[in-house]
């Protein structure tokens, strides 16, 4: 059995410790790309840091045109300013966004060229053959789990493609986890991310591509499930703080353990139908665990009793079908008039569904699709 286990070089987790990203920064460089999230940025919460870094004489370049996923023409800006700006390292401070355009600049600034020729599942994609400089994730959601993986999410609306940028050199070499700046994040935010989190435990403790380790980490982690309704209907703050943690946790089992049937479909729906990552997920999980029990009941019978005291697999389905409804998250796919099943997919094709126990491939899964329409 071989393990290979890769995670941020340093994690901090802790109440906050935002504060810290000027000495990390010190550590690594005198001149820093920050990408930033614009509402951030206005709320003055990067001013402490910002401050910090010029009494450090640390030069700083703040890019904050992070709208939505973030689409070639937008890093393409970034790592142009980036590389304008000399910078020698990246941090980003925000949602899952933010810091996967951060991680495309971090790894483009040496490599020439834009980002469309690096990405996955192109023809030839291009290698980081030079030095990725380093780069500080801080998130500022509790979903994607991006500070602790080695891809970046690129998508074309326009071309009708959402693919990644990855490679091992692109993990963090530091992750800042400061539940703080979660505190009082919008309802809708909240329910998404939370939702994308707790499918990144299931599928990354079921994936084919699971290890010993990556399924410890998962398992454990279930036990926080409870968290996102406490977050999403109190504001909580130990549920915030529970739920950065599941985050976390579940970006380290992804990145190392892979994924499913719910991510690859859910990346087929962001980039044909423009549904939002976490909100796809939310839908799809209820049904691929139905797809998967047959493979997986052990498993789900585990999740289960973690998230819910009872060691049923219908029971985590129920559970997790209950949490979208009083969200509002939609159970069915009908409302999008998905006209082309085949195009959506032969979009669904990508690495996550590798990791998927019952194996899909476009006739099964355009099969599958057509059965929660
Ligand atoms: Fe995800």
């Amino acid at each position: 059995m071989r393990l290979d286990l890769k995670m941020p070089g340093k994690i901090i987790f802790e109440e906050g410790c935002l504060s810290e990203l000027e000495n990390c920064a010190a550590r690594l460089t005198d001149n820093i790309f920050i990408v930033v999230s614009r509402t951030l940025l206005r709320e003055g919460k990067l001013d402490g840091v910002l401050a910090g870094l010029k009494q450090k004489n640390i030069k700083y370049t703040v890019f904050d045109g992070v709208t939505g996923e973030p689409s070639p023409q937008m890093v393409d800006e970034a790592v142009n300013m980036a590389r304008a700006a000399g910078c020698g390292a990246v941090a980003g401070v925000g949602g899952g966004s933010v810091l996967d355009l951060a991680k495309c600049a971090a790894a483009l600034i040496n490599n020439e060229g834009g980002v469309e020729c690096y990405l996955e599942l192109t023809d030839s994609p291009r290698k980081l053959e030079k030095e990725v400089v380093p780069f500080i994730a801080v998130p500022t959601t509790a979903g994607t789990g991006s500070e602790a993986t080695k891809n970046a999410v690129v998508s074309s609306v326009v071309k009708g493609y959402k693919k990644s940028l990855r490679s091992e050199k692109m993990m963090a070499c530091a992750a800042l986890v400061d539940p703080e700046l979660t505190y009082g994040l919008p309802r809708e935010i909240t329910a998404r991310t939370g939702m994308d989190a707790i499918t990144q435990i299931i599928e990354s403790y079921t994936s084919k591509k699971a290890t010993p380790i990556t399924r410890a980490l998962s398992i454990d982690a279930a036990s926080n499930f409870g968290c996102l309704l406490k977050a999403w209907e109190e504001d909580e703050h130990a549920a915030r703080k529970g739920m950065c943690y599941l985050s976390l946790i579940s970006g380290i089992a992804l990145a190392n353990g892979g994924l499913g049937a719910a991510h690859g479909i859910a990346a087929g729906l962001g980039a044909l139908y423009n549904v939002p990552h976490g909100e796809a997920c939310a839908m799809l999980l209820p049904h691929v665990m139905r797809l998967n029990i047959g493979l997986c009941q052990e498993d789900y019978d585990r999740l289960a009793f973690k998230a819910t005291g009872y060691k049923s697999a219908q029971a985590l389905i129920d559970y997790v079908e209950e949490m979208n409804n009083k969200m509002g998250i939609r159970s069915r796919l009908g409302y999008l008039n998905i006209g082309d099943i085949d195009a959506l997919s032969r979009a669904s094709m990508g690495s996550s569904m590798s990791g998927n126990r019952v194996p899909l491939n476009i006739e099964s899964c355009a099969e599958f699709i057509k059965g929660i329409i």
